[in-house]
């Protein structure tokens, strides 16, 4: 996917933002070595630096890392394969936000973050849960399906294990889960109406590649009115996230 910073900073701030609490549960300690995988334009990475931890960003978009780049140019940040990555200094801690849904290859995750770990190192994180977007990509079916473009089944482009299925990996992983927790957190959108457009058009093209672009608007309208009983309420347009918040330490 070709990720669009300059939307993502400006519209969808949200994604680091919401990123901030999950930093109280990373609890950086001054002057340990911290890795920000999917660190995306780097906001949550200064903030760990700030904290006084020495941090490296990972990120598998070329795009984002640029903009990190740009808006942190002293901070160390690298393009790589959040499944398969390896560092040659280990961390005390690898923390991700709003990423791991991203990637299919949970194991591969689990196991490039258990090496790169010291011995009793915490991986700490946020990513979409079981039920994610349920009823935003409950409507995009039915209007797929209406239109023509869903022949098959409908498969989401992104991994949301339930509380059971991602913790039994990260112990598979040889790692102890000290905390899960799997929560509803309905987000704010920008712009009215047109948010859930917009959420659908910085997040979820690939669904809609069956269909013509010229198509595009007409059926993420009638995505909209679909979602305005249960996503918008006194004129604000929300996205029905669930997140899974996770700290897990290595055995
Ligand atoms: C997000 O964290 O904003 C997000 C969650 C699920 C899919 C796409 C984006």
């Amino acid at each position: 996917m070709l990720w669009n910073a300059e939307l993502y900073d400006n519209k969808h701030a949200f994604v680091f933002q919401y990123g901030e609490s999950v930093l109280e549960l990373l609890a950086v300690k001054p002057g340990e070595r911290i890795l920000d995988l999917g660190c995306g334009t780097g906001h949550l990475t200064e903030k760990i630096q700030e904290q006084g931890a020495e941090v490296v960003g990972l990120d598998a978009s070329p795009e984002m890392i640029a903009q990190a780049k740009e808006n942190y140019p002293e901070l160390d940040f690298n393009v790589g394969n959040g499944a398969y990555f390896s560092f040659d200094q280990p961390f005390d801690a690898v923390f991700t936000n709003a990423t791991l849904h991203w990637i299919k290859d949970a194991d591969g995750v689990i196991r490039s973050v258990y090496h790169v770990l010291k011995p009793g190192g915490r991986f700490v994180g946020e990513f979409g849960g079981k039920g994610n977007n349920q009823l935003m990509m409950a409507a995009a079916e039915t209007v797929l399906k209406k239109h023509g473009y869903l022949k098959g089944d409908f498969v989401l482009p992104w991994y949301y294990p339930s509380t059971a299925e991602y913790a039994t990996k990260l112990e598979a992983g040889g790692f102890r889960v000290t905390f899960v927790t799997h929560f509803d957190r309905p987000t704010p959108l920008q712009d009215g109406r047109d948010g859930i457009a917009k959420w659908f058009n910085m997040f979820g093209e690939s669904i809609f590649k069956a269909a013509p672009k010229t198509e595009l608007p007409q059926i993420l309208d009638e995505i909209t009115d679909l979602l305005q009983p249960t996503n918008e309420v006194d004129g604000q347009w929300f996205a029905d996230y669930k997140r899974l918040r996770f700290v897990a330490v290595k055995e």
